[in-house]
């Protein structure tokens, strides 16, 4: 859920949902973002869970999920919350993230899609394709790839910074939406 916008798109679509997420932080604003007017009609909840066990949810019910898991650790959401998957290194992140992208695959329809928005990161200097190794956890679990889409990041943190250092590396301006296929 992060601070909600999935679920505040789907109340304006008119969709019925349900958002997940570990921080009870994250519940509580996804909340208030959600008290508006508006003319659709839906059934929005919230839920403090943990994705890699959505046991509250019955095999192939769901038309559609939309994920935006955190990086790893490149933005740690919280200081300690067990199940947190912002704080762990990237073979730890990947590992859970599989047993993310398996509960996906059981509650979706046949047929339906899955959409997960990641970038890669960079550490000492290096890039770590944590995009392309997070599809293969999807494509492990028995997706297909339907999409894989570039978005071009703007307006990030830290380009002014790098903008005036004197760098031999390139700036990493975009992310992927993953469209996987059950
Ligand atoms: C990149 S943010 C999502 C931002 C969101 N797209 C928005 O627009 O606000 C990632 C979220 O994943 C949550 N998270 C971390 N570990 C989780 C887990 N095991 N289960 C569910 N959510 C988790 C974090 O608390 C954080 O809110």
């Amino acid at each position: 859920m992060g601070s909600g916008t999935t679920l505040v798109e789907a109340k304006l679509l008119g969709r019925n949902a349900v958002g997940i997420d570990i921080n009870p932080q994250s519940v509580s604003i996804s909340e208030t973002n959600l008290q508006f007017q508006c003319e659709t009609q839906s059934k929005i909840f919230t839920r403090k869970g943990n994705a890699t066990d959505l046991n509250f949810i019955k095999d192939s019910r769901i038309d559609f999920i939309c994920t935006h898991p955190p990086y790893a650790n490149i933005i740690r959401y919280s200081k300690g919350i067990d199940g947190d998957i912002s704080l762990l290194d990237v073979d730890s992140f990947l590992n859970e993230m599989y047993k993310v992208a398996k509960e996906c695959y059981r509650v979706l329809k046949k047929g339906k899609m899955c959409a997960v928005m990641i970038g890669d990161v960079r550490k000492y200097g290096k890039v770590i394709p944590l995009g392309f190794r997070m599809m293969e956890c999807f494509l492990q679990a028995g997706f297909m790839n339907k999409e894989i889409i570039i978005k071009e990041q703007h307006n990030c943190l830290s380009t002014d910074y790098w903008k005036e250092q004197n760098r031999n590396f390139l700036l990493l301006a975009h992310e992927y939406i993953f469209i996987f296929q059950k």
